[in-house]
């Protein structure tokens, strides 16, 4: 039994020497992991497409172990062809590093063919088509048209479903697109959508579990005894304010013509979609709708400092703060496997 006792212990040893063991980095992943906390990956993708700088994908191959060393240590010493001097920074390596960037550098990457047939036009396609779908739906002429020969639960499904789709489509479009660089954003600007998103994605929650007249379907709620609470004292239209600071507070941190394609699309679905549901909701409700504007606003806070409105964040709840905060972190997990191509969305890493 003592025996018994003594074992576990030692097995524990054992198992945590044994991980200790297989997480020390290989030459290789040291490498790797340099490259990404040197910053070269902000510049440099492994996967054979251009960035700010020449792929580093089979640069070692092509010209050889010191001509790269050089390049490292002094970076003006060669120019890559297409590019010109001083562009890239001397970053200090020490020995060691040196050469873990090097073997690094020499070993094929997964996924060494550049990115095939994508193209600028058909992010530009997509985000277009997914911000017409959206308003061409649940236009006045459309919805009704297809909720009478469907039902409003089919067409709720449909609606959903194209959304998704199309949205796919658009973020697919845009991860294959060729990298054509309009402005590049400082290091800094990384902040600006890490800080602001937790934010983003509680309004967005929010907005779609919070009884408002401006969801459709839901407009009966003007005629509540209190319709602006939670928060929609902060902005009646919630979801919508949201897709419009997702894409401005991204905009910041990226200056590539697919990428400022996507966000366009986002703000667009943002703006004209909370234009068409005002214009609907105060040709259908007029006056019941008119009193609902007044004592809430569109842009976020507004009202409040008007003071036509009062901020009541116990209204809100913790579940819509919860949720946010998860959706939040599943987009910043999802990000994760572009950390690999140089586009960290951290500004520290
Ligand atoms: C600010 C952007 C930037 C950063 C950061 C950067 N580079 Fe560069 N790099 C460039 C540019 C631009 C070129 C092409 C101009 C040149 O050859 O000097 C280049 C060229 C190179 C080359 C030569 C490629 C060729 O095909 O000739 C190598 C190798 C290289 N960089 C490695 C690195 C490594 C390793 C790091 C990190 C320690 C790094 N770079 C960081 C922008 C950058």
């Amino acid at each position: 039994m003592k025996r018994g006792a003594a074992l576990l212990p030692g097995l524990l040893c054992l198992l945590v020497l044994l991980v200790a063991v297989s997480a020390r980095a290989s030459p290789v992943e040291t490498g790797v992991g340099l490259l990404q906390a040197k910053g070269c990956l902000s510049c440099h993708t492994l996967d054979g497409s251009a960035s700010a700088g020449p792929t580093l994908n089979g640069v070692v191959e092509a010209k050889g172990a010191e001509y790269v060393r050089r390049a490292i240590l002094v970076p003006n010493a060669d120019i890559a062809e297409g590019y010109s001097a001083g562009m890239m920074p001397a970053v200090p390596v020490s020995e060691a590093e040196l050469e873990a960037l090097v073997l690094a550098l020499a070993v094929p990457t997964s996924g060494a063919e550049p990115a095939e047939g994508g193209s600028i036009l058909a992010v530009a396609v997509c985000g277009f088509l997914f911000v017409f779908l959206h308003l061409f739906l649940s236009s006045g002429w459309v919805r009704p048209r297809l909720v009478s020969a469907l039902g409003e639960t089919r067409f709720q499904w449909l609606y959903t479903t194209q959304a998704i789709v199309m949205l796919s489509l658009t973020w697919y479009a845009w991860d294959l697109a060729p990298f054509v660089e309009l402005w590049r954003p400082a290091p800094w600007t990384r902040w600006v959508p890490n800080i602001g998103m937790p934010f983003v994605c509680i309004l967005i929650w929010a907005g779609y579990t919070t009884e408002s007249p401006t969801i459709a379907g839901k407009e009966e709620a003007l005629s509540n005894e209190r319709v602006a609470t939670g928060v929609l004292r902060i902005t009646r239209h919630p979801a919508n304010m949201g897709f419009i600071l997702w894409g401005l507070l991204h905009l910041f941190a990226n200056g590539d013509l697919a990428t400022v394609l996507l966000i366009l699309s986002f703000v667009g679905l943002g703006v004209l979609g909370t234009w068409h549901i005002e214009r609907r909701r105060l040709a259908r409700h007029g006056n019941a709708w008119l009193a609902y504007a007044k004592e809430t606003s569109v842009v976020p806070f507004a009202a409040i400092l008007r003071g036509d409105q009062h901020l009541a964040v116990g209204e809100m709840g913790w579940k819509p703060i919860a949720g946010g905060l998860a959706l939040w972190l599943v987009l910043l997990l999802t990000h994760h496997h572009e950390w690999f191509a140089g586009k960290s969305p951290m500004p520290f890493f």
